[in-house]
């Protein structure tokens, strides 16, 4: 990914300081791309400290919901990466209307001033929970979506919007991903694989709950190689159109065995009841035959790569530090705690 080369493009990333941010923003800068992040920071700034002082990197602590500080972060910017957001369904549901505010009241505007400022190139991260739960063993992009919560209907309703801003002078893609998985400068230990390895690691048990219901998952160096490559790609390839982007679908007790297997120490599998045994899966073909994009890395890379970060340190107080856990952060950021940043303007 490293090239140097500087590009013509500016690339502005919102919430660039977040788990998938504080790895795809360093990606970009290595590639030769200049850099703008608008970020809340609620997970601090030092995220994206090996970098910041990068030439072309601005770092903007603003908010998505601010139409000056939007304004002021596109200044120069060819494109935008949208990542910004109330990222899971815990966290969003614990202020519905902050949650309402930044994941759909923000987003139109926030399009809207892309294209007055001259932005070419708009990619938007939804998710693949918009599909809700599909019986199909391969959920492509044209089956009808059913999101089951506020944060799924948002993304959903998001992408209508940005499918109606498009014109020959401003192209935009969606990309629904996978659950990502793996190291990054701004750790997330909520989701999935990411869970299962931290707790194997630092317990030396993982719990399961139910463990017949499927995941999709993704890498997150493929989940910034992704990103990349829709920078790369010419317009035509991509305008209007929707990317499932996964790697497998696992099973959760699939999941743990891989944990198990790769992680040092000895670890047990303990199994619970759940009665919430929901299974998701998708399907990534439409991406690999449109694009030929395929995932190079898989969900034992991402349990090696955090049991290194562990080993290492860089992981301290994974346990108990709120900040890898959204919706623990969250609940700071709303009760104004020290450090928390400003969530209401
Ligand atoms: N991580 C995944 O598994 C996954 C899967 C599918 C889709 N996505 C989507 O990818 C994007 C990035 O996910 P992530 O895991 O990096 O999330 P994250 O929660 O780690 O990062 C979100 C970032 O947005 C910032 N932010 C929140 N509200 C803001 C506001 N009003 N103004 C400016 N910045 C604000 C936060 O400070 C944070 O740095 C999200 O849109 C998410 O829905 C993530």
């Amino acid at each position: 990914m490293s090239n140097e080369q500087p590009s013509s493009r500016r690339v502005l990333v919102t919430g660039g300081g977040g788990y998938v941010g504080a790895q795809l923003v360093p990606s970009l800068l290595a590639a030769g791309h200049a850099v703008t992040v608008l970020d809340t920071f609620w997970y601090g700034i030092g995220v994206l400290g090996p970098v910041a002082a990068h030439p072309t990197l601005q770092l903007v602590t603003g908010d998505i919901r601010s139409a000056a500080d939007v304004r002021r972060s596109l200044s120069g910017c060819t494109d935008v990466i949208h990542l910004a957001c109330i990222s899971n369904d815990p966290s969003y549901d614990l202020d519905p209307t902050l949650g309402r505010e930044i994941n759909y009241t923000a987003f139109a505007p926030l399009v809207a001033l892309a294209k007055d400022s001259g932005v070419t190139r708009f990619i938007y991260a939804s998710s693949s929970s918009v599909y809700g739960v599909k019986d199909e063993p391969e959920v492509t992009e044209d089956l009808p979506l059913t999101p089951l919560t506020d944060y799924s209907t948002f993304k959903a309703q998001c992408e209508e919007i940005l499918l109606d801003a498009v014109d020959s002078d401003f192209t935009g893609v969606i990309v629904r991903p996978a659950t990502v998985c793996g190291y990054s400068p701004r750790q997330r230990l909520d989701l999935t694989v990411n869970i299962l390895t931290n707790h194997a690691v630092n317990r030396g048990v993982i719990r399961v709950f139910g463990g017949s219901q499927y995941r999709p998952n993704l890498h997150i160096d493929d989940m910034c190689r992704a990103y990349l490559q829709l920078l790369a790609e010419p317009a035509e390839r991509l305008q209007g159109q929707v990317f499932n982007i996964g790697s497998d679908n696992l099973t959760v007790d699939a999941i743990a065995q891989i944990v198990q297997a790769n992680t040092p120490a000895a670890t047990d599998v303990v199994h619970e009841a759940t009665d919430d045994l929901r299974s998701y899966r998708i399907s990534s073909q439409r991406i690999r035959d449109a694009l030929g994009f395929e995932p190079r890395l898989t969900v034992a890379d991402a349990v090696r790569d955090l049991v290194r970060a562990f080993s290492s340190g860089l992981l301290p107080d994974a346990m108990t530090d709120p900040r890898y856990i959204n919706i623990a952060r969250m609940r700071e950021v709303l009760e104004g705690l020290p450090n928390a940043g400003g969530a209401r303007r």
